[in-house]
């Protein structure tokens, strides 16, 4: 069974500087080399869910610039709908500035239209969010479109995956209307002061694998070499969302999600080394114990 997923979220280009070191404060070295790669959490995570079979549909905007055009054909041919996908006037598509070095990024996030997706344009779309057996949404669009979005799910009872990324403060009525939130370590820090408060958080810790919730139970990492960490965390989310939405327990799900992360690492750009269902499901069946049957 495959199921359906409407990724409410950013559309982003990335521009990736790769260089030998990170420069210092005030610093200027040379750069080895320089690519302009698809990206954008929202985007990114649609991508992953759709390689991995789930129907995907992206609510989000570009500008009506030839990047918008280039990011729209792009989400195309990976299989995700965008016909709700809008251009707007007078702001540029969301841009990504990139430093990579030695698989350690760092990034600015310059969202121009990804600010245009308001409250009014969910509730224009509520029959998509409606008819999705789960909705995954991020923190690079506006707070407001992100309660709009969890009242809506409510209203239908569609389950709702936040990813708290990048960090921002939400109101805790908020939390309480989510299904699932997977912070990383960090965001869980700056969002809830290191609690893993409830048993609907899943918190990814990079290499080191999973917290399922509860906080329990660790589900290790796989031992990859990591050429860009870029997206990981937009993979494990679309993963998770593909399988959760397939029917999956949560266990199995993030087992799933956690396998296809480590995969993604291997590729550069937040697009590139997303796996295949076929591939996760090898690297499961070599090294983990919740396979799929
Ligand atoms: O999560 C990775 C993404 O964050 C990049 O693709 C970049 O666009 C930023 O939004
Ligand atoms: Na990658």
């Amino acid at each position: 069974m495959t199921g359906k997923v409407t990724v409410v979220g950013s559309i982003n280009v990335d521009m990736v500087t790769t260089s030998e070191k990170m420069p210092k404060q005030g610093e200027t070295i040379l750069g080895e080399a320089f690519h302009t790669v698809p990206g954008g959490k929202g985007a990114n995570q649609a991508v992953a869910a759709a390689k991995l079979g789930a129907d995907v549909t992206m609510l989000g905007k570009v500008g009506e610039d030839a990047i918008g055009k280039e990011m729209i054909a792009n989400l195309q041919k990976e299989k995700v709908c965008t016909d709700y996908v809008e251009p707007v006037t007078g702001i540029s598509t969301g841009v990504a500035t990139i430093l990579l070095s030695g698989g350690d990024n760092r990034i600015i996030v310059t969202p121009g239209a990804n600010l245009k997706v308001t409250p009014e344009y969910v509730r224009r779309h509520e029959k998509v969010l409606r008819e999705s057996d789960i909705v995954l949404i991020q923190f690079e669009i506006p707070l407001e479109t992100v309660e709009e979005v969890l009242r809506i799910c409510e209203a239908h009872q569609v389950p709702v995956v936040i990813n708290p990324a990048p960090a921002q403060k939400l109101k805790k009525v908020f939390w309480e209307k989510a299904t699932w939130i997977t912070p990383n370590e960090t965001e869980r820090d700056e969002l809830f002061d290191g609690h893993t408060f409830s048993n609907k958080m899943i918190v990814t810790l990079g290499g080191e694998g999973v917290l399922l919730p509860g906080a329990e139970t660790v589900i290790p990492g796989f031992s990859v070499t990591a050429v860009d960490t870029t997206g990981a965390g937009d993979t494990f989310n679309g993963a998770l969302a593909s399988s959760l939405a397939a029917g999956k327990p949560v266990t199995e799900a993030v087992s799933f999600a956690n396998a296809a992360a480590a995969i993604s690492v291997t590729e550069f750009g937040a697009q590139g080394g997303m796996p295949l269902k076929k591939a996760v499901m090898q690297l499961l069946e070599k090294g983990g114990p919740y396979a799929e049957k």
